[in-house]
């Protein structure tokens, strides 16, 4: 590793903070650039009171606090960048925003700076099309929040370097954080293997199945998640969460697999966004308590089953497209998502027939294509073999 290179990263919010203060903390000069001189006012405070209380909780000593916070500048101006070697962008998710300021960098930087996006769904292989030499494009994707969360996924796009994909691998593996390798198509692993989570959860519900307390219930009590689904999307705000099923939705070219819900879009429209609204699909008001589940083994079981084995097919498909290692898969969702355990090493343990005929049952009822199995799933089943 190319000792303490100095790194930038474009927007203050809230990612690009949380990724400041990890390279910061690891020994970086760090750039943090935002137009808006209040937002970078916001991060400036809310990193000084970050490290403040890492200091009182005795996880920092002082003096690690104040160097690691005097290693950033702070900057309205990209012109700032010059020097750097490595510029990671977290504004707003927006395809001609981030075309204008990709293009703005690379004007700024040496030949060799390495230019990587945090986006959450826009394809690498566009953003690094405006540039002039779009081999330096990379996708880091961090978790929210990006001190706490390990995982960061590495997407190279179809113009990437091998070079760069290894240097900013190694960069961020240097940062004690956990990589997995992922294809640039949409939700890259995680947002793409995790909305079964969401989206059959919901369709439990609208079938009547059992109510919001109960799904939850299962996933936790029986399941092992430390959150249900519908308590994680109040976390997560049910505006964000639906945008992004509807984004991968979209980008998959409507396979039904990924189609959002009425309900989430109706609670959506409605301001039940979830906790930052005070209310979602449970009401947070003071004094309202939160209503009880059905503790029904039976009925919990089923719940449990159907998203799991939803969960694991869209894990296996993952791996029959070649968007990811086995490892890395199941790495990504234990510890991008805090699942309890690896999809495909979970799917072992169950049993790749069982899983197969659970799918098979609920495609055969159903006769909708979002539960057909993965031919990866049929193919090891058939030859007898395990992930
Ligand atoms: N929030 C999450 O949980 C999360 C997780 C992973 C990835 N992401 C991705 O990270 C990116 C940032 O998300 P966020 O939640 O931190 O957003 P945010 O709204 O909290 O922050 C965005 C910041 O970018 C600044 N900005 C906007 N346009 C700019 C420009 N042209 N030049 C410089 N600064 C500009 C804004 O002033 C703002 O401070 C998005 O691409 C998003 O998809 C978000």
């Amino acid at each position: 590793m190319k000792d303490l290179i100095k790194v930038g990263v474009l927007g203050s919010g809230t990612m690009g903070s949380g990724i400041a203060q990890v390279a910061a903390q690891a020994g970086h000069r760090v750039v943090l650039v935002d137009i808006n001189a209040k937002a970078l006012d916001k991060a400036k405070n809310s990193l000084n009171k970050i490290m403040k209380r890492l200091v009182e909780k005795g996880t920092w000593t002082e003096h690690f606090a104040n160097e690691a916070f005097g290693r950033i500048d702070f900057s309205v101006d990209m012109n700032d960048f010059a020097g750097c070697e490595m510029i990671i962008e977290a504004i707003v998710e927006n395809i001609e925003v981030k075309h204008a300021v990709f293009s703005k960098m690379e004007s700024v930087v040496d030949a060799h700076c390495i230019l990587a996006s945090n986006t959450s769904s826009l394809s690498i292989a566009s953003i690094g099309s405006v540039l002039k030499n779009p081999s330096r494009v990379i996708g880091v994707h961090f978790f929210n929040p990006a001190p706490l969360m390990p995982l960061v996924e590495i997407i190279p796009a179809v113009q990437t370097s091998d070079e760069v994909t290894q240097v900013t691998r190694e960069l961020v593996d240097s940062w004690k954080k956990v990589t997995v390798l992922a294809k640039d198509t949409p939700g890259f692993i995680v947002n793409r293997v995790a909305r079964p989570f969401y989206g059959e959860a919901l369709r439990i519900y609208e079938e009547g199945i059992a109510d919001f307390a109960t799904i939850d219930w299962a996933m936790t009590e029986l399941g092992g998640f430390r959150m249900g689904p519908f308590t994680l999307m109040d976390y997560i705000g049910n505006d964000v969460n639906y945008t992004v099923t509807e984004t991968v939705f979209a980008a998959f070219y409507y396979d039904p697999r990924y189609r959002p819900s009425f309900t989430q879009k109706r609670h959506s429209e409605a301001g039940y966004l979830g906790r930052k609204s005070g209310r979602g699909y449970y009401n947070y008001a003071d004094g309202v308590e939160i209503p009880e589940p059905i503790k029904d083994i039976a009925t919990g079981e089923q719940i449990k089953e159907r998203i799991l084995v939803m969960l694991m097919n869209e894990a296996i498909d993952a791996l029959f497209l070649n968007i990811a290692s086995k490892e890395d898969i199941d790495l990504a969702m234990t510890k991008g998502v805090n699942y309890p355990k690896g999809l495909l090493q979970w799917a072992n343990e169950m049993g790749l027939a069982n899983v197969l005929t659970k799918l098979e049952n609920l495609f055969q009822e159903y006769g909708e294509d979002r539960y057909r199995p993965s031919p990866l799933l049929r193919r090891m089943v058939k030859s007898g073999s395990t992930f």
